[in-house]
């Protein structure tokens, strides 16, 4: 098979570094961290992801375990629920808008591809939307520097966890804040709670405080009617 081109001009490696990894470098780096690779849930940031070289064979090694768990057409609606989870757990920051276009449709593809062929005539247009929207909310255009969006507003993820068969809890964090707790931690700071960060005195853990107020738990297939607040 032909691989993709690791450049696309000589103008954009010298502005902004953007030399795509190579499929075998990618695949012999996930291989490192593989049982990570192969939990469905298990969550991953690609910091610089460019056309999401890393989430997409991530996301690749996911799916392939939700078909092993629930690849027959019994089982299609916990296909479709553990495909949803795979992506919900895949978060990316571009600098450039065309490159974080192309790494969500990239990951869309992929997605859509395994889930037609697995759910077949049970495959719906409703998910197919729910994944987009993810994507929208997950792989964002900024600065992973700066930690700001390409709008000057922070950078914010959504945690999703399923809580409960098909319902879904969504709750949001600042992405400066995240390390920042992570931070206090390493260095044994002084615990001085904000509004981002909070401190368990029990546990004598810093941790983030998700952004509020949280959304109320909703059904996976409904996620859409969350919008962007
Ligand atoms: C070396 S490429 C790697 C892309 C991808 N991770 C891969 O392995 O194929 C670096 C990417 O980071 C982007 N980039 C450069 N500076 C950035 C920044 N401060 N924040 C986010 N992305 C940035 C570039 O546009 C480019 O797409």
């Amino acid at each position: 098979m032909p691989q993709p081109s690791q450049v696309k001009s000589k103008q954009r490696v010298a502005a902004h570094g953007e030399v795509f990894t190579a499929k075998r470098e990618v695949k012999a780096m996930c291989d490192l961290v593989a049982d990570e690779c192969n939990r469905i849930d298990s969550r991953f940031l690609e910091p610089a992801c460019g056309e999401g070289a890393f989430l997409a064979e991530i996301l690749t090694r996911k799916l392939a375990v939700c078909k092993q768990k629930y690849g027959t057409q019994l089982l299609r609606p916990d296909y479709e629920r553990a495909s949803v989870n795979a992506v919900m757990s895949l978060y990316g920051v571009e600098l450039l808008p065309d490159n974080a276009a192309s790494c969500r449709e990239r990951l869309f593809a992929i997605w859509n591809d395994a889930y037609t062929k697995n759910c077949g005539t049970d495959a719906h247009d409703i998910c197919r939307e729910v994944v987009r929207y993810i994507l929208s909310v997950n792989i964002l255009c900024g600065d992973a520097l700066t930690m700001k969006q390409d709008n000057g507003e922070p950078i914010i993820f959504a945690e999703w966890s399923f809580i409960d068969g098909s319902m879904v809890k969504r709750r949001d964090f600042r992405l400066d804040k995240l390390i920042e707790a992570n931070e206090k931690q390493k260095g044994n700071c002084i615990p001085v709670e904000d509004g981002y960060v909070g401190y368990d005195w029990e546990k004598k853990e810093f941790f983030p405080k998700p952004i509020q107020p949280e959304y109320p738990p909703i059904d996976y297939r409904r996620l859409c009617e969350h919008g962007r607040s």
